[in-house]
């Protein structure tokens, strides 16, 4: 691995604990104004500090956060679907050129493939495609498996999904967390964060997020859970302390309330 992707690995990835607290804003570009999301740069701006990444897309990146913003870049470089076409969601291919994630000085690219799906050649070959002309530049690519419905999300699906996306090329797989995670990450041989999923009670998310990390997770790539959360920065921050500060989930929700009662 050259320098490059390693530097540009290591913003995604503290080195110091190999772990990451990504944040996840970049669901407008399947599902519109997402609540919460409404305007995110005011969404994102108080929860950066306890971020180590933001992933979005190249119109958020543009029209919501300034150019002296100092946090590493995870760009969403694959779209094309929405939330309304049942039938084809995240039948995705390329929608950013490699020349434009570099002008926009990103850390990583991320590309969401969709296994087990009748379209799944077009997403893998899509990915790595895109990973080809990343390795020209010293770009990670983070492999999206599994977002959408009808796919089974337990180990043995969500395993084969992340090894193939390994395998294929991808320096970084992001999935679900299931029961039996720890075959998952066993069975892959690149750092695996988790997606949080749709909004559930900030308790069960931060336990969540510790039973992954328990089995052997590098971090989370979360969205949903932190910025629809009653208290976002909060919420953030009781992550933050789970990732890197080895809180476990009641020291975390713990942490949560108190910041929640001083709103
Ligand atoms: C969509 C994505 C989202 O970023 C991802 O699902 C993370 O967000 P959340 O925690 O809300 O699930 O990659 O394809």
């Amino acid at each position: 691995m050259d320098w490059g992707m390693k530097n540009r690995l290591s913003k995604i990835i503290r080195p110091k604990d190999g772990r990451t607290v990504m944040l996840a804003v970049d669901h407008g570009y399947f599902m519109g104004p997402t609540t919460g999301l409404e305007n995110i740069e005011k969404t994102v701006k108080p929860l950066l500090r306890y971020a180590d990444t933001l992933m979005l897309t190249r119109g958020a990146l543009r029209n919501y956060i300034t150019p002296d913003t100092n946090i590493p870049i995870v760009l969403r470089v694959s779209g094309g679907t929405s939330i309304l076409n049942k039938d084809h969601l995240l039948h995705e291919g390329t929608v950013v050129d490699i020349d434009d994630a570099i002008r926009l000085n990103v850390s990583g690219v991320a590309f969401s493939i969709l296994v087990g799906q009748s379209f799944e050649r077009d997403t893998l070959l899509g990915m790595t495609e895109y990973i080809n002309k990343c390795e020209r530049y010293g770009i990670p690519v983070l492999a999206v498996t599994a977002v959408g419905r009808g796919l089974g999300k337990d180990a043995k699906y969500l395993s084969l999904a992340s090894r193939m996306a390994a395998e294929l090329g991808a320096h970084i797989v992001k999935t679900y967390y299931c029961d039996n995670f720890e075959h998952v990450v066993d069975t892959c041989p690149v750092p695996i964060v988790i997606a949080g999923g749709k909004k559930q009670p900030e308790q069960d998310a931060l336990q969540m997020a510790y039973d992954a990390l328990q089995a052997g997770a590098s971090g989370v790539d979360m969205g949903r859970n932190i910025f629809q959360s009653t208290d976002p920065v909060g919420m953030m921050r009781a992550v933050n302390a789970v990732v890197h500060k080895k809180y476990d989930p009641k020291e975390a929700y713990d942490l949560f309330k108190e910041h929640e009662s001083k709103k």
